[in-house]
């Protein structure tokens, strides 16, 4: 048989754990803490009828919808992610900076097509989020983990990393990280942008969680302290909208997205118009403030009883991370567990949840004790009842 691509084996290992972890999205029998799915009582399904019907119907608009489009992105879903996401969000975003791109995902693609070659070196959290690690491995980059700790990249690492691999690119993901739930402080996101600058090294900034805080302050972007045009601010609609839907956008200096259109128009021509004029619709409606406070509060509370089962089941010795939004905790182990190890058992106690160290990129230190848990997909009774059995098991290794 003729041989694959190079990057095919390459980025097989990152491409086997996406696999199983779309799978589990679709098991109705399992308590699911594995996908990051948000919750499904807060996707806009009369919303969306609603608008499809007006605008297939009354509007007339049923052509352009069904008709090819602009690869930069439906001009009115644009205009909407500077209007009612970037500014109120503090970013002083210009409609001609921002590009659509299908689901978040295609906004790390694209800017590994635009700066990747194969050995260029990308610097990552560790650990990371396994998408982005298969996406890179795509590209064949050289990817190169930098230490982190309950506030983000420890800058230190950072510099030195930078210093000696002169990399082409850092990923970073500062708001509810996923997998760790954990969020970079103010100090240390303007230290990126700042080491960007001085070194010359593009960021790409991945911030899908940045709307889905329920407690504490919201921080500005590592974007808003960018002065010389090397952060490349990504983002996506599966989270504060519909996942199924696939559109995020990039938003960086008019040349990088001018760049991205010309990648796009080969990988894809185009996002799917249909639902970015739904979407365009749903923002002009006005009907995005009220479905964010419902999503905040729905995950919220998910997130809030997540918190309460692991403090009252889980053994001494388990750790975790409090979050202040997003969709993930971290929990690690003690006594020497592997969480890889446990997840037969605990999958047969009707329970999944994603080991750790599939968030580690490859040839890098690996925490096999830790595991990302999802709080989203999941009611609050449901999730007591999730981590009880988990606690059950665990307990039963530890004596
Ligand atoms: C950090 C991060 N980036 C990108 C994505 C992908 O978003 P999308 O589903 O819109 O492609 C996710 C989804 O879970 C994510 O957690």
């Amino acid at each position: 048989m003729t041989a694959f691509s190079n990057r095919i084996p390459y980025m097989r290992e990152a491409a086997d754990v996406v696999r199983i972890l779309f799978e589990s999205l679709s098991d109705p029998g399992t308590i699911s803490f594995g996908g990051g799915a948000p919750a499904k009582e807060m996707l806009p399904v009369d919303e969306v009828a609603a608008i499809t019907k007006d605008i297939l119907t009354k509007e007339a608009q049923g052509y352009p919808m069904l008709q090819y489009g602009n690869p930069m992105g439906f001009p009115a879903l644009r205009q909407a992610v500077v209007e009612h996401l970037l500014v109120p969000g503090g970013l002083p975003a210009k409609y001609e900076n921002i590009i659509i791109s299908s689901g978040g995902m295609e906004g790390v693609s694209l800017a590994g097509h635009l700066y990747l070659d194969p050995g260029d070196v990308v610097l990552v959290e560790s650990p990371t989020f396994v998408q982005s690690l298969e996406t890179f491995q795509f590209f064949q980059a050289n990817i190169v983990a930098v230490e982190t700790d309950d506030h983000g990249f420890v800058i230190e690492a950072l510099e030195d990393n930078i210093k000696k691999h002169h990399p082409k690119l850092i990923y970073v993901i500062p708001t509810f990280q996923n997998p760790s739930g954990r969020t970079t402080t103010l100090e240390r996101r303007k230290a990126i942008a700042e080491l960007a600058s001085r070194y010359d090294v593009m960021v790409l900034e991945d911030d899908p969680y940045f709307e889905l805080r329920y407690s504490g302050q919201a921080l500005p972007p590592v974007k808003s302290f960018d002065k010389t045009g090397h952060v490349m601010y990504a983002n996506s609609f599966s989270k504060i909208f519909a996942p199924g839907c696939r559109l995020g956008y990039v938003y960086a200096e008019k040349e990088i997205v001018d760049r991205m259109y010309d990648v796009k128009t080969a990988l894809n021509s185009m996002t799917t118009v249909l639902p970015q004029v739904i979407c365009a619709e749903f923002f002009n409606r006005g009907l995005y403030p009220g479905q964010l406070k419902r999503n905040r509060a729905v995950h919220c509370e998910r997130r809030d009883a997540m918190m309460n089962s692991l403090s009252a089941h889980m053994p001494e010795g388990v750790t975790w991370v409090y979050p202040d939004g997003g969709l993930f905790t971290w929990a690690q182990l003690p006594g020497g567990l592997s969480s890889t190890d446990l997840l037969p058992e605990i999958m047969a106690a009707g329970v999944t949840y994603l080991p750790g160290r599939q968030f580690f990129a490859e040839g890098q230190p690996i925490l096999d004790n830790c595991m990302r848990l999802s709080f989203g997909q999941m009611p609050p009774e449901v999730i007591d009842q999730g981590i009880q059995k988990m606690a059950k098991v665990i307990k039963s290794k530890l004596r």
